[in-house]
């Protein structure tokens, strides 16, 4: 498998794994007003960041380019910052509203660097 595949579905299952800790921690405490966050860590960071991984592992040539590296760079980067502002958000933190924003549009980002490297031209091999 192509590392950047590795690093994909590496970090996806790191997401997943703390999702379902914040899922099981809602629902001990009867208190699911992060909800939304814990959807948004599982199915950006677990099931986009996955799927992206598998789409690199189908097709190596992809993977190999550097529009690979950043993709997974901005897409991550992206998921760190809107999850956090996401929480200060639901929190009813102000602050956390422009956070959100960033890290929603770098994460948007993230994914149209995706659609370019699915659609561009398969760099050909040195
Ligand atoms: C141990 C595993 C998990 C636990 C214990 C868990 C728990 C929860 C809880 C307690 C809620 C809130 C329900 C409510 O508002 O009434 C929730 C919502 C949700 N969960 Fe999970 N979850 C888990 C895994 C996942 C995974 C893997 C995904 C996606 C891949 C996911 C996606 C969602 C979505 C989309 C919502 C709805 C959020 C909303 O209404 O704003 N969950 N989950």
């Amino acid at each position: 498998m192509p590392k950047i595949s590795q690093w994909f579905i590496g970090t996806a299952v790191i997401y997943v794994i703390v999702g379902m800790i914040g899922g099981i921690i809602m629902g001990a405490q009867q208190d699911f007003s992060l909800a939304p966050a814990h959807a948004h860590l599982n199915l950006i960071g677990w099931v986009s960041l996955a799927l992206m991984g598998f789409y690199y592992n189908a097709n190596p040539a992809k993977a190999a380019s550097r529009l690979a590296t950043i993709q997974f760079w901005v897409s991550t980067i992206g998921l760190w910052i809107m999850i956090p502002g996401l929480v200060l958000t639901l929190r009813g933190a102000p602050s956390g509203e422009p956070i959100v924003i960033a890290g929603s549009i770098i994460t948007l980002l993230g994914m149209v660097l995706f659609a370019v490297a699915i659609f561009g031209r398969t760099p050909s091999r040195a």
